[in-house]
C-alpha cells in the first residue's frame, strides 16, 4: 500500500477549503441568529482522541463552537473497531439520530474512524442511515474539510476510503486541546505486527513513522506554551523510526524529549514487548520528567497461545522484561493488557495467565474478553471458546487483579507523593483528583490552613505533595500538603 506524506500544496488547498466553509457557517450564523455548534463523539483509545483534537481544531477554524448536547449542528462520531461491543455502541447511537435529523434537516453529521476501514460497515451506513453526509477512515483524517465541501455542495454522502496510508505533519494541522496541560503527541501511525486477533493493522495501515524533528520541533513549542505533561502515542511507539532509514530509534526520540525543558510528566503507550529495549528502561530510570510508568502489553501467560496470537516473545522473555524494569525503577509501575478466552486457550493456558499475573503484580490491568474480528485470521481459527468459559475465566481474572490492585494501592498509604493536578473530581467539588509519577490515580483535598485559594481548575497542570491517607480498590485517597513552584 502506498505511503504519501501530504505536501504543502495538498494543505493549502485543505486550507482554502476552511476559509470557504468558513465563510459559509458564519453566513449560516447570521441567518438563524446564533453561533453555529459542533460535538465529536470519540470511541476507543487515545489515538482517536488526538484525531478528534484535530477535527475539533478544523471545526474551531470554520467558526463553529464546541457543545455538549446531541442537539448540535455538526455531530461527528470518531469510532473504534477494536471489539464487537464498539460496533454495536455505534449503530445503537447513530440510529437515534435519524429522528433528530428530521427535525433539523441541515444538520451536518459525520462517521470517521478506524469502523470506517471495513467495507462491510460504510455499506451498512449508504443502507440504513441515509441521513449520514460523510464518511471517511483515520487515514484520510486532514481530507475532512475537502469532503464535507462536497457533502455540502452535492447535498449527497460523501465517502472518501482510499487505500493509501498518508502521514501529515501536525505542526500544519489546527488541534483543539481538550486539557490545558496535557498534550497528545502522536510518533508514529499504523501498525505492522498483525497479532492474530487484532483489526489495527487493518484499520490504521501501515506503521508510518513521524519525522524526528519535527516531534522535537512541535514538542519545544508544546513546552513554551506551558504544557506539563506529554503523551507520545503508537501502537507500538518501541519500532519507532525503522521506516525513516535514518538511524533513529524510538529510546533517542524519548530521550531527546526528556531533554527539552518544560515537561513534569512524558508519558509514552504503547511498548510492544519484543521490541522495548533495555535501553528504554535504562532512559526511564534516568530522566526525571518521564514517568516511571510502563505499559506493557502480554495478552496472555501461555506461550502457545502467545504463539498463535503471533506476539513473537514467550512467558521467559516477558517475565525478564518486567523484572529489569522493576530492578531498575524500583518505584515504578507496570500495567498491561489481557486477552481472556482467545481461540484454543484451555484451562491450562488460562492457569499460565493467572500465574503470570501473580508473577508480575501489575499495578493495573485492562481486561478484554476475546471478540471475534472479521477479517483477522483468528476470526478463521476453528476452536472459539465457549461463551460461558470465557465469563468465568474473565471473573476470576478480574478478581485477582483487583485484590493485587488494591494491594499496590495499600503500599502507597502514608507515603508523600508528588502529583500532577487534573483538576476536579467527578466525585465532589472539593476534591480533586491527579495521578503520581507512576500513573496511579489519586483524589485528594487542599486544608484550609494551607491557605490556598487558586479555584481548583486552575490548578490543573501544577505538581503537589499529597500524603497518602488511604486505599481503595481502584484509586487512593490523600492530602494536599503543598504546592511546588514551577
Ligand atoms: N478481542 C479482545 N481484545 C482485543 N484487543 C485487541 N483486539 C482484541 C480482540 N479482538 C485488546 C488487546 C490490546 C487492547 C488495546 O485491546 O489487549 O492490547
Ligand atoms: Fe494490534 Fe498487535 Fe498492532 Fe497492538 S501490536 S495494534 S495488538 S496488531
Amino acid at each position: 500500500m502506498p505511503i504519501n506524506k501530504v505536501t504543502d500544496a495538498e494543505f493549502k488547498v485543505i486550507d482554502a477549503a476552511v476559509d470557504e466553509l468558513r465563510s459559509y457557517f458564519s453566513n449560516k450564523a447570521d441567518e438563524l441568529g446564533r453561533p453555529l455548534t459542533y460535538l465529536i463523539k470519540t470511541y476507543g483509545c487515545q489515538l482517536n482522541e488526538s484525531d478528534s483534537e484535530k477535527l475539533s481544531g478544523y471545526l474551531e477554524e470554520m467558526g463553529l463552537i464546541e457543545s455538549n448536547t446531541d442537539k448540535a449542528d455538526v455531530i461527528f462520531f470518531n469510532t473504534c473497531s477494536i471489539r464487537e461491543n464498539a460496533d454495536d455502541r455505534l449503530f445503537g447511537n447513530l440510529g437515534v439520530y435519524k429522528s433528530v435529523k428530521r427535525e433539523n434537516k441541515d444538520m451536518i453529521i459525520a462517521v470517521c474512524g478506524c469502523m470506517m476501514k471495513v467495507e462491510k460497515n460504510v455499506e451498512k451506513i449508504k443502507k440504513s442511515y441515509p441521513f449520514v453526509d460523510l464518511v471517511f477512515d483515520p487515514q484520510q483524517l486532514h481530507l475532512m474539510p475537502l469532503l464535507l465541501q462536497k457533502s455540502l455542495s452535492s447535498k449527497k454522502l460523501a465517502v472518501d476510503i482510499d487505500n493509501i496510508d498518508y502521514i501529515a505533519d501536525d505542526n500544519r494541522m489546527p488541534i483543539a486541546r481538550k486539557r490545558k496541560f496535557r498534550a497528545l503527541v502522536p510518533i508514529m501511525y499504523g501498525c505492522n505486527n498483525f497479532c492474530t486477533y487484532c483489526i489495527v493493522p487493518f484499520s490504521r495501515g501501515r506503521e508510518r513513522s513521524r519525522d524526528f524533528d519535527e516531534i522535537i520541533n512541535q514538542m519545544k513549542q508544546l513546552a513554551s506554551e506551558g504544557y506539563k505533561e506529554v503523551m507520545l502515542l503508537g501502537q507500538n511507539v518501541n519500532s519507532y523510526g525503522k521506516d525513516l532509514g535514518e538511524n533513529k530509534s524510538f529510546p533517542d526520540l524519548l530521550e531527546a524529549c526528556a531533554q527539552i525543558e518544560g515537561f513534569s510528566r512524558i508519558r509514552f503507550m504503547t511498548s510492544h514487548p519484543k521490541d522495548l529495549s533495555d535501553r528504554v528502561i535504562d532512559i526511564m530510570a534516568k530522566y526525571d520528567s518521564i514517568e516511571t510508568h510502563l505499559h506493557l502489553p502480554c495478552q496472555s501467560g501461555s506461550d502457545a497461545v502467545l504463539k498463535r496470537m503471533n506476539r513473537h516473545y514467550t512467558r521467559e522473555q516477558f517475565l525478564r522484561t518486567a523484572k529489569l524494569f522493576r530492578e531498575k525503577v524500583p518505584d515504578g509501575a507496570i500495567s498491561t493488557d489481557i486477552i481472556v478466552g482467545f481461540p484454543g486457550e484451555t484451562d491450562r493456558d488460562f492457569e499460565d495467565t493467572l500465574s503470570l499475573v501473580r508473577e508480575c503484580r501489575f499495578d493495573s490491568a485492562f481486561t478484554f474478553q476475546y471478540s471475534k474480528r472479521p477479517g483477522t485470521k483468528a476470526a478463521e481459527f476453528e476452536d472459539q471458546v465457549s461463551q460461558d468459559v470465557v465469563t468465568e475465566r474473565f471473573s476470576r481474572l478480574l478478581d485477582l487483579q483487583n485484590e493485587l490492585v488494591f494491594e499496590s494501592n495499600k503500599n502507597l498509604v502514608g507515603k508523600t507523593m508528588e502529583i500532577l493536578i487534573e483538576g476536579e473530581s467527578n466525585t465532589a467539588p472539593d476534591i480533586l483528583t491527579g495521578r503520581t509519577k507512576c500513573n496511579h490515580l489519586v483524589n485528594f483535598t487542599i486544608p484550609s490552613e494551607l491557605g490556598i485559594s487558586i479555584k481548583p481548575n486552575e490548578l490543573e497542570g501544577k505538581l503537589g505533595m499529597v500524603k497518602i491517607t488511604a486505599a481503595k480498590p481502584y484509586s487512593v485517597e490523600g492530602v494536599l500538603e503543598c504546592l511546588i513552584n514551577d
